[in-house]
């Protein structure tokens, strides 16, 4: 493939798989952009947390999204003109994240901003709907997986690394709860495009599934 050419790298899949370091990795190694669209939703959510907006207060929730920006500085996630991502992976705003992801207007604002994200450069985009609604015609859609109990594994590993006082058995009742949330609201909920490959993460190394997507990028 040649150097010059502009493509996408579309990555779906539930929380905990994987998605994200597999993004990065690829990303690095072709040597183009990752755009982190979990972090968006994340960075809102954190607002409206610290703004004490509840989710159901559509009236709220529009105000503050109208005054919101979100966007990428070297690949991270600034809101409003503040580097975040050292505030945005917390349980309380994952599941606030969870929460606005599911109202069709903040959707309809991140995603047109992410399509302008990608739309002149070549990237790796990993999130929910990326394959099926973000970006359609992405030249390489991935849907990346693994079972819930490997996903709670590697979480509650990352939050003991973190100093973090949870169970296994904590992590894996998040993990349920965020994936039915993501699974059964009604604004894109996270499925399988048809067109995207699924790759199941359990019991492969992060290097393997990068090699992987690495070798169908560049031996097309
Ligand atoms: O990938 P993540 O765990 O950082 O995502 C945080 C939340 O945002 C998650 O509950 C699902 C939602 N999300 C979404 O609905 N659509 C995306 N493209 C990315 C994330």
């Amino acid at each position: 493939m040649s150097n010059k050419e502009v493509f996408q790298i579309a990555i779906d899949g539930p929380s905990g798989a994987g998605k994200s370091t597999v993004a990065k990795a690829v990303a690095r190694r072709l040597g183009i952009e990752y755009i982190d669209t979990g972090a968006m939703y994340r960075a809102l959510g954190l607002k409206l947390l610290e703004r004490g907006v509840a989710m159901d207060d559509e009236e709220a929730v529009r105000r503050v999204l109208a005054e919101t920006e979100i966007d990428f500085r070297a690949g991270s996630i600034f809101l409003d003109g503040q580097a975040v991502e050292h505030l945005i992976r917390t349980p309380e705003v994952s599941m606030a994240a969870s929460a606005c992801s599911a109202l069709p207007f903040v959707r309809e604002k991140l995603v047109a901003l992410q399509q302008q994200l990608g739309a002149r450069k070549s990237v790796v985009m990993d999130g929910r709907d990326i394959c099926a609604v973000v970006f359609p015609g992405a030249r390489f859609k991935y849907f990346i997986t693994a079972s819930d109990e490997e996903r709670a594994r590697r979480r509650y590993l990352e939050l003991l690394e973190k100093g973090e006082q949870t169970t296994f058995e904590e992590v894996l009742a998040a993990i349920r709860a965020r994936d039915h949330n993501d699974m059964t609201r009604a604004a894109s909920p996270l499925v399988r495009a048809a067109d995207a490959e699924e790759i199941d993460t359990t019991g492969m190394s992060i290097d393997q599934v990068t090699d992987y997507i690495c070798a169908q990028v560049c031996g097309r």
